[in-house]
Order: structure tokens, then sequence, then C-alpha cells
């Protein structure tokens, strides 16, 4: 049995049908990144997971826990705890502008009650500490440059402990020289402990950090395997969007 698993998930707006049935499973640890052409259906894909949409059809489960099944809708109290499993970094940071970076964090595990209030300091201290921020702790977003208002981001969604971390295109809001200082923390991330799903248009990045690659097309999976399997793969759309793609970084 996988530790994540996703199964079938459709999704149609209007008459327009995004998802056509995408699944995937991912062991402990492990990192997915999906790739793939714009509109393809990469966000509607983690917003899914992250139930930000209800999937018309299919399945999630973590740890053989069923924590979404579009034939049997469960409570809203349970989908609600059932959110808190999987986090979400979004690709235009999303912090409250009115809080510090430290209040930013503090935040949810405090509304939620996730630890006694004695520990909220020292939890969101320490992930500050992990994104490299510890010393901006008392800076507003504005005090923030893009790249240190995404790492907040990221402590922010850690500070919860996911079982599974998303990120849609975390660095593609940001410039370039600010790129690199959030790659390389989520690669400080990649552990054991921690599985991720990244969607980005970082192709380097992609194939240096990822155990598996998804190439979503069109809203199908049209390619998955290791990133070796999949970089070197000869299939005609994956050349096509991989050519397109490093013609664009030029
Ligand atoms: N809330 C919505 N209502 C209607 N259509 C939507 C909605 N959200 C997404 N779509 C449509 O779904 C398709 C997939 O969009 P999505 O944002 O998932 O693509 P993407 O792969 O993330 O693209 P990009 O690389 O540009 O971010 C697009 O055609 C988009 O217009
Ligand atoms: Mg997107």
């Amino acid at each position: 049995m996988a530790f994540f698993e996703v199964q079938d998930i459709r999704k149609k707006f209007d008459n327009d049908e995004v998802l056509k049935g995408v699944g995937f499973t991912l062991e402990k640890g492990e990192v997915l990144a999906i790739i793939g052409s714009s509109g393809g259906g990469k966000t509607t894909l983690l917003r899914c997971i992250n139930f930000l949409e209800t999937p018309d059809t299919g399945r999630i489960l973590i740890g053989g826990d069923e924590i979404f099944n579009a034939d049997a809708p469960g409570n809203e109290e349970k989908q609600k705890e059932n959110r808190l499993r999987i986090g979400l970094v979004f690709q235009q940071f999303n912090l409250f502008p009115q809080y510090t970076a430290l209040e930013n964090i503090e935040l949810a595990p405090r509304l939620l009650k996730k630890y006694p209030e004695a520990e909220i300091q020292s939890r969101t201290l320490a992930v500050l500490e992990r994104v490299g921020l510890a010393e901006k702790a008392n800076l507003y977003p504005y005090q923030l440059s893009g790249g240190q208002q995404q790492r907040v981001a990221i402590a922010r969604a850690l500070v919860m402990e996911p079982d599974i971390l998303c990120f849609d295109e975390p660095t593609s809001a940001l410039d370039p020289e600010l790129t690199g200082e959030v790659l390389k923390v989520i690669r400080s991330l990649k552990s054991a402990e921690s599985t991720m799903i990244i969607v980005t248009h970082e192709m380097e990045f992609a194939q240096g950090i990822a155990d598996k690659v998804i190439f979503l097309d069109h809203g199908s999976i049209a390619l998955e395997g290791t990133a070796k399997e999949v970089f070197s793969s000869r299939n005609d759309r994956i050349r096509a969007f991989l050519g397109n793609y490093s013609r664009d970084a030029e």
C-alpha cells in the first residue's frame, strides 16, 4: 500500500473536462514533480488534492485512510481535519500584509489549536530557522523580499506538519536572482519524512529533486516515470514540450 494514493480524479468546469482521470501513488519521503504546458490542469489537480476544488470523481488516500471519495462525501468536520493533512504553498505567497512573519506562521496553529499555546512560539521560530529567516521574525511582508516572503509561506505550511506538502510554481512570481534561495530551501526539506508534490517550470530543479515526474498534458498523464525516464524519453509530446521550454529559456 502506497503512502499517498490519488485515483481517477476528474474535474469539469462547465463542459470543459480539465482533469480526465488522473491518478498516481507516492511513498513516504518521495518527491513528485508535475510538469506540463500552461492550461494542462496542474493547478486544478493540486487544488483538488487540497480540497480547494471538489473532484467530480475519484478517491484520495493517505496511509490507507480514505480522505476523499467522490461517491461518498464525508461530513464537514472530517473534511476540515483531512484538509490539514495536506499543505499548499501558492505561487503568490498569500501572506497577510497586516501581520509579521511570525504572526503569519502562528495564525493557523493557534486558531486550530494544533499545539498548546506555550509551544506555538518555539515551533514558529523553529520553522523560521529551517527556512533561514529567524532574524526576520518581526518584519512585515512589505519589509521582506519576494524570496523571503515565499520562504515565510513555506514555513507557514511546515508549522502545520502536513503529511504531504504541495507547491504550485513556488518561484514563478520571483525574479531569477530570488528563485535560487527558494529552490534551495525546498531542496533542504527533502527527507525520508517529508512527502512533496511540486508543480514547476524549473526543469533542472525538477530533474534534481524529483523521485517521480508526471507530465500532465490536456488533463491526462501523458508520461510518468523517474526523472531520468521522463526527461530522456523519446515521447513526441514531452520532446515538444521540453523543446519549447529550452527555446523559451534562451
Ligand atoms: N475555476 C475555474 N473555472 C473555470 N475554468 C477553470 C477554473 N480553474 C481552471 N480552469 C480552466 O482549467 C484549465 C486548466 O487550468 P490550470 O490552472 O489547472 O492549468 P495549469 O496547468 O496550472 O496552467 P499554468 O501552467 O498556466 O499554471 C484551464 O483551461 C483553465 O481555464
Ligand atoms: Mg497553474
